[in-house]
């Protein structure tokens, strides 16, 4: 099939890839001639495993490319629009802007027949608003809303064995139709008995934010618990456990610590209780609020954390920062709590160097200022305290020996992800957010 995806951002671009995995022949568009001359030389502009292999191969054989031409969408039966809606400067509501100016700049290039398929994350109402404008193109052209559940770390194998696919689609008679194409796209995940949900525009564009808020919301749930246990001598990763076995709760996402950042949980939670206050419908949405403000909190703690272990002022103190993504396996630090809270015990006075396997260029675009080292030995030499803010795999394995070049032995864990009877044992402080 002939597919196109507009945007090649972390979601276009891994879609355009897993697409011609999948046996389509994709062209993918974007406006950043960097990021086409980057992805057309089978360069990934972003870390994430499995996507520079797939990249490869997939322009090897001929079945992807990449352009700033819309004007070479214009064979696809199928276009994916996957630009990005971020937060609006100084509001929370999403800015559609790209989103709308992907489909402006679409529609003379459409041909008879084509679907228009939204994967962006967008406000609900905003698909039906769309679906005007695709139909006042000159030929027959329909639009669709699939939205996208990708993890980071893990988007190739979240785009080719998706848990779900959600299919929205018009009410009109070209339903069957949009359908029928959708499921000639993801014939591999229905062979796999992949469940596939039809709804109408709005139900598609809920449940991709709905599951986010469920997200962020069992996440600020458990670090709301880590404040209580705090305060209490309690042990909030035995609580995650012993309520985990619950099957209606689930151990999954009740990991406690820094709290989520990324480009999705924070700025999806934001816009749709945005979106919830234009329905008039703010009541309903306000606990986003609470679920918000948790999760800013536990940055304040690990920064207040690091004070107290220090004896009340960082000041002066050097301070390793093991992790800078806002998640492991990703160079991602938007909205990053580690990033954050690095950044902020340095204009406390701290001295602070910070180190992470991927994300040191990411973390210096943004800032510059920090002082960032290579390894783990040259980030903890000379420190009076290591935190660890990124539970990356080769952190939760480290042991206090790695770290003998230390000033200090305080280890502070922000994503109760260590040992304690470990760093305990051999002589360190150990302390966390939600832990005794
Ligand atoms: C999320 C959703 O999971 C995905 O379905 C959606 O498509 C995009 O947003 P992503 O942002 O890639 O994906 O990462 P995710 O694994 O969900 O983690 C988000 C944040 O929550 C990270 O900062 C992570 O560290 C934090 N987190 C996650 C916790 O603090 N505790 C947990 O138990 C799980």
């Amino acid at each position: 099939m002939k597919i196109s995806v507009i945007g090649c951002g972390y979601l276009g671009a891994v879609h355009a890839a897993c697409m011609a995995e999948l046996g389509h022949d994709v062209v993918g568009i974007d406006v950043d001639q960097a990021k086409i001359d980057a992805l057309s030389a089978g360069t990934a502009p972003f870390f994430e495993p499995g996507l520079p292999e797939i990249l490869t191969s997939s322009m090897a054989s001929g079945r992807l490319r990449f352009t700033t031409d819309m004007a070479e969408a214009q064979d696809a039966q199928v276009h994916f629009i996957a630009v990005g809606t971020p937060q609006k400067k100084g509001e929370y509501a999403a800015d559609l802007s790209y989103v709308n100016a992907a489909v402006t700049a679409l529609l003379p290039h459409l041909r008879d027949g084509a679907l228009v398929v939204g994967k962006s994350t967008v406000p609900v109402g905003t698909a039906a608003r769309l679906a005007e404008l695709v139909a006042s193109a000159p030929v027959d052209a329909e639009l669709a809303w699939n939205p996208e559940f990708l993890r980071e770390g893990f988007a190739v194998q979240d785009t080719l064995g998706p848990d779900r696919l959600v299919y929205g689609v018009p009410a009109t008679e070209a339903r069957d139709r949009a359908i029928a194409l959708l499921d000639e796209v993801y014939a591999t995940a229905l062979a796999r008995d992949t469940p596939r949900l039809v709804t109408d525009y709005a139900t598609a564009e809920l449940v991709k934010v709905s599951a986010n808020a469920f997200l962020a919301t069992k996440i600020s749930f458990i670090n709301a618990m880590a404040e209580i246990a705090e305060a209490t001598g309690a042990d909030v990763t035995q609580l995650a456990d012993a309520i985990g076995h619950d099957v209606r709760i689930g151990r999954r996402f009740l990991n406690s610590g820094l709290g989520f950042g990324g480009g999705c949980l924070p700025k999806d939670i934001r816009a749709f209780r945005a979106r919830g206050e234009e329905l008039g419908l703010g009541s309903s949405l306000a606990f986003l609020g609470e679920v918000d403000a948790i999760n800013l909190r536990r940055r304040d703690r690990m920064v207040e954390l690091t004070r107290e272990a220090l004896g009340g002022d960082v000041t002066g103190k050097r301070v390793a920062v093991l992790g800078l993504a806002f998640k492991p396996d990703s160079d991602d630090v938007r909205d990053s709590p580690a990033l954050d809270v690095a950044r902020r015990l340095q204009d406390e006075g701290a001295i602070v160097l910070a180190t992470d396997p991927e994300a040191i260029p990411t973390s210096q675009r943004v800032h510059p200022e920090l002082h960032y080292a290579e390894t783990v030995a040259e980030a903890t030499t000379g420190a009076d305290a290591v935190l660890v803010l990124t539970e990356w795999k080769q952190y939760r394995a480290l042991e206090p020996a790695d770290l003998a070049g230390a000033a200090g032995t305080i280890i502070l864990d922000g994503r109760n992800c260590l040992d304690v009877d470990r760093w305990r044992g051999a002589g360190w402080t150990y302390r966390s957010l939600g832990r005794p």
